[in-house]
């Protein structure tokens, strides 16, 4: 099976089908008609609804208000380390699919007994193999629901077993399915320019930084955003995700190369594995155009300079945050970084629209991540700002 992406109709699946209509031109004629049928088929039923008697208690609407994309061809870069988890012993071979693609370099596949086949349903198809035909189109007319007609049109590959009749298999045959999750990696906050070896450095760690897709930052500034056109150089798709005011006013200006998607508030977008949610949080912690990311499939607030901690802590915590952002802010107070944030008559009410979120990880930018509630958090970090700042504001003005 392929993977899903961005929030779509499912226009997105015509999309897919003419796309994969190109790819699969050296498959037989009968199956490109068979996955015509099995598309169209698909057209006229559409996803059942819980008005379906099979479906009652089953939404499906997940799945079909996610957007659908084939998955990329070409390596998909897992390690057979990567995949030794997975396996199991006394297998009499082991198919392993990634993607729903068959990895034959992550397999095992000894000499099975007469009489038993165990492969690629790609390779068998390439191979045009009659009986194939039959199965295939059986199925489909036995089971003419949306599901299996967009399985059948989105064929490409995945497991054939063939074994003959009377013959007794000895051991199992291991047939393991992994998925690499997000196709569109996203990193918040890129770090100051001076800093981008180290952080590209860091994210090849993880990730072929060629492949970054997503950049998201919460603000125009040098910590937030200052290496993106280096970003936009080593990764050809990395695009800004920032509020629609920092696209207008100065991305789009600063890193012309990929133009920035300006995001408004409460709008959300799909990374293949992540859905994420745009908060416009205007001079929450400073700057116009500031906004942050929730990452509603985790539950993580991308939270920028809140909870700001100083000195070297620990990458993250279940122990209270805001105490040591107080101590932070308020030796700020006495410096030159006096009022980091603007105190107006919105910052507690930001503050709180972020906390009905209720993240369970308060990703921060400066300090350590707080894991917990986040909810009870953000009340007590805005009650530690109005106490800090507001005083502070509030004394400043009657001077
Ligand atoms: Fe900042
Ligand atoms: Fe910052």
């Amino acid at each position: 099976m392929s993977t899903m992406t961005q929030t779509s109709g499912a226009g997105t699946y015509l999309d897919a089908f003419s796309e994969l209509e190109q790819r699969g031109s050296k498959q037989p004629e009968w199956l490109r008609s068979l996955r015509q049928e099995a598309f169209a088929s698909f057209c006229d039923t559409g996803f059942p609804t819980i008005k379906d008697e099979a479906w009652r208690f089953t939404s499906v609407a997940p799945i079909s208000q996610t957007a659908f994309s084939l998955p990329e061809a070409g390596p998909s870069g897992v390690t057979r380390a990567e995949v030794e988890p997975f396996r199991i012993d006394g297998t009499a071979c082991s198919l392993v699919f990634i993607n729903g693609r068959f990895a034959p370099e992550l397999s095992d596949q000894p000499k099975l007994a007469a009489g038993v086949h165990a492969g690629s349903l790609g390779q068998a198809l390439a191979g045009d193999n009659g009986a194939l035909e039959l199965q295939l189109g059986l199925k489909l007319a036995l089971q003419n629901d949306a599901f299996s007609s967009l399985n059948t049109a989105f064929i490409e590959d995945g497991a054939y077993v063939r074994i003959a009749r009377g013959t007794v298999l000895e051991a199992p045959i291991h047939l393991l399915f992994l998925s690499t999750g997000a196709e569109e990696p996203l990193m918040f906050h890129t770090g100051m320019r001076s800093l981008f070896p180290t952080v590209r450095e860091a994210v090849a760690t993880l990730i072929d930084p060629a492949k970054l897709r997503w950049v998201g930052f919460s603000h125009f500034e040098a910590d937030e955003c200052g290496s993106l056109n280096e970003w936009q150089t080593v990764a050809p798709d990395a695009t800004a995700v920032c509020s629609m005011v920092g696209k207008l006013v100065s991305v789009d200006d600063f890193a012309p190369k990929n133009p920035a998607k300006g995001m408004t508030d409460g709008e959300t977008f799909e990374t293949g594995g992540h859905r994420f949610k745009f908060v416009h949080t205007p001079h929450v912690p400073h700057c116009w155009e500031a906004g942050m990311l929730f990452d509603e499939t985790t539950g993580t607030l991308f939270c920028t300079d809140l909870f700001h901690q100083g000195g070297d802590v620990e990458p993250k915590t279940t122990s209270d945050v805001v105490g040591r952002a107080r101590e932070t802010f308020v030796e700020y107070q006495a410096g030159p970084f006096a009022n980091y944030f603007p105190y107006t008559a919105n910052t507690d009410k930001e503050i709180k629209r972020l906390a009905a979120l209720k993240p369970k990880v308060l990703a921060t930018m400066h300090g350590s991540v707080f894991e917990g509630n986040g909810e009870q958090a953000l009340f007590d970090f805005a009650d530690m700002l109005g106490d800090v700042l507001g005083r502070d504001a509030k004394a400043i003005a009657a001077e």
